[in-house]
């Protein structure tokens, strides 16, 4: 085994705890490159140094993320990235502990790019490497510094472009998915219905925009019927389709209309979402409820998750919207968490674009 691999190289614990926990006080550098944001942060103990963020625009043009730009794109962004990251961060690659990147789940060619390139620097500067599960890191950034750190097990709702997902929080390495989208995701559905009425790529924050001005109940959506704590958003998406159907002609250009469409569409995915979680949250007997991933900067949702936590007496975690949407820090502080409890990962650790979370 070579010696960037060994147990010696896993840095100091600060104070490993239970739960709640004490991070190692290393300065960790996570690599984020599972879609089409190029993400980089500099992360010391739970504190974040900095976080540099490439955003991919190329998509839009398109309705959605095409794979082969996005890891093009990666690979032009990836050097630039690091580099202002480190300088923001006032720290030189010699100062680095370990090397955190996601490994999967998401677009081959993308992971390929970010991972590839975080091993080769693990390996050239000696340090130790940690392969980081995406839909596991964002449930992590809640332990980020500068929110409330959760101090009890808790249901937290994963809401992303590609995942929905329940998942059960009994410690930061225990996490169980309870429920999951039979078809669609959230993000997904923000983003088809988006691109129905003529709104660029991503929709969702598109959506969340227009909603606000909107009359949320201008439109009757139906909502899925599922059993469990399982999702189902293509139903949705196909009433939204036949309900626009009816209506569409000639209001491409009617804001008002786009508005109503937003909000409604947008009261409805929220409410099938707070259902959900505090169902979920009852079945489990958790008094503390989260929200993550690109979804929850969704301003309707945050508010509703924040009424459900004052209704059920509950804590409520909801990441800043820097760690919402995909981004470095989550995933340096995931390395952190390896760190504590597993070995270094090795060079022969290639993506995995379809990892299921265990
Ligand atoms: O977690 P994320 O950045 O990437 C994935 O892992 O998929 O999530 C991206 C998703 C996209 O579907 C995007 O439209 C959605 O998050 N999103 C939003 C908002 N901001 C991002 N959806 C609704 N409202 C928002 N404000
Ligand atoms: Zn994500």
């Amino acid at each position: 085994m070579p010696d960037f691999m060994s147990e010696e190289s896993i840095p100091e614990f600060v104070q490993p705890g239970g739960f709640p926990v004490s991070v190692p006080n290393a300065i960790m550098l996570g690599i984020e490159s599972s879609c089409d944001d190029t993400s980089i942060a500099v992360m010391k103990g739970d504190v974040v140094l900095s976080q540099f963020t490439a955003a991919q625009h190329i998509h839009s043009k398109y309705g959605g993320v095409v794979p082969e730009f996005a890891s093009r794109a990666h690979q032009k962004h990836i050097l630039p990235v690091l580099n202002g990251a480190l300088e923001r961060a006032g720290c030189a690659l010699s100062d680095l502990n370990g090397i955190a990147y996601t490994r999967g789940p998401g677009l081959n060619g993308s992971l390929l790019v970010g991972s590839a390139f975080a091993r080769s620097l693990a390996w050239s500067l000696n340090l130790p490497m940690w392969p980081v599960h995406h839909m596991r890191a964002h449930v992590l950034a809640h332990w980020i510094s500068g929110g409330d750190a959760p101090a009890e097990p808790m249901m937290a709702l994963t809401v992303s472009g590609g995942h929905t997902q329940l998942v059960d929080v009994s410690s930061p390495w225990d996490l169980n998915v309870v429920g999951t989208t039979l078809d669609d995701a959230a993000g997904e559905a923000f983003d088809k219905v988006a691109k129905m009425i003529g709104l660029p790529y991503p929709g969702g924050p598109e959506v969340n925009r227009l909603a606000q001005e909107g009359d949320r109940f201008a439109f009757e959506f139906t909502s899925p019927q599922v059993a469990g704590l399982d999702f189902s958003f293509s139903g949705l998406k196909t009433s939204v389709l036949r309900t626009l159907e009816k209506n569409k002609e000639g209001r491409e250009k009617d804001l008002k209309w786009k508005k109503d469409v937003c909000a409604s569409l947008q009261h409805t995915i929220v409410a099938i979402l707070v259902s959900r979680l505090e169902k979920a949250a009852d079945r489990f007997g958790r008094k503390a409820i989260a929200i993550q991933g690109g979804v929850s900067a969704n301003s309707g949702l945050r508010s509703a998750i924040q009424e459900l936590g004052a209704r059920r007496g509950w804590k409520v975690h909801i990441p800043p919207f820097q760690y919402c949407t995909d981004n470095g820090a989550m995933i340096a502080m995931s390395g952190q968490f390896s760190s504590m409890k597993s070995k270094p990962g090795g060079l022969g650790d290639g993506p995995l674009p379809r990892w299921p979370m265990t």
